[in-house]
């Protein structure tokens, strides 16, 4: 059965979250992509990117990178393609179902940022499986999720959920800072 989502943002959220995320949390993105290292020969897929952010800072480190920023979310597709469409190489994915994940396939990177934990239970795992159907070989997939008692995942749950993949080694960090408390960063590599 597809699993079909239609929930939006009020759009006092979606000006507050921009607001707040190219100004103040600006650095905050900027220093994940810079740990990520991505460079000019990677084809990125920000996984449901929200105010569009970390493709902007992927863009801003490096023009003409092949990204593209994905969401369920019409009014936040709307809001990050104005935010992007000075930047020639970027394309945008409006996903539908969990199905339609696979938005063009063959990605070296695919960054999920504080989204995974947003999805019902049962269907995170599938998400992950859908992502790495979509990498190239030795391609790669970055999360990071809160860990927080009253937000979040789970630490065993995120690790459960990572090592019932399969063909893939992972490693992951605990971190925790001011402004999100407590996350996880897992980066997943992914071979055939
Ligand atoms: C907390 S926001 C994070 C946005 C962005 N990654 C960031 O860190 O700023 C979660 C995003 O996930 C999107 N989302 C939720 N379920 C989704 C799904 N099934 N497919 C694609 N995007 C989804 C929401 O619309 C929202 O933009």
């Amino acid at each position: 059965m597809k699993e079909k989502y239609c929930f939006e943002p009020s759009k006092t959220e979606v000006i507050l979250n921009n607001t707040i995320s190219y100004t103040f949390l600006k650095d905050y993105f900027k220093s994940y992509i810079d740990e990520k290292k991505v460079d000019l020969s990677h084809r990125v897929l920000d996984y449901c990117c929200g105010s569009g952010i970390l493709t902007y800072c992927i863009l801003n480190f490096t023009k003409n990178i092949d990204v593209t920023f994905a969401d369920i979310s019409n009014r936040w597709l709307i809001s990050s393609r104005r935010k992007l469409k000075f930047f020639g190489s970027v394309r945008s994915f409006k996903i539908n179902s969990f199905e339609e994940l696979v938005c063009g396939g063959s990605y070296d990177k695919i960054i999920i940022h504080y989204s995974l934990h947003d999805f019902p239970k049962h269907l995170q795992g599938k998400v992950l499986n859908h992502a790495l159907d979509n990498l190239h070989c030795c391609g790669s997939i970055h999360i990071r999720e809160p860990i927080n008692n009253s937000h979040g995942f789970k630490l065993y749950e995120i690790i459960d959920l990572i090592e019932k993949l399969k063909n893939i080694k992972y490693n992951y960090k605990l971190s925790k800072n001011i402004i999100f408390g407590e996350y996880i960063d897992v980066d997943i590599q992914y071979y055939e």
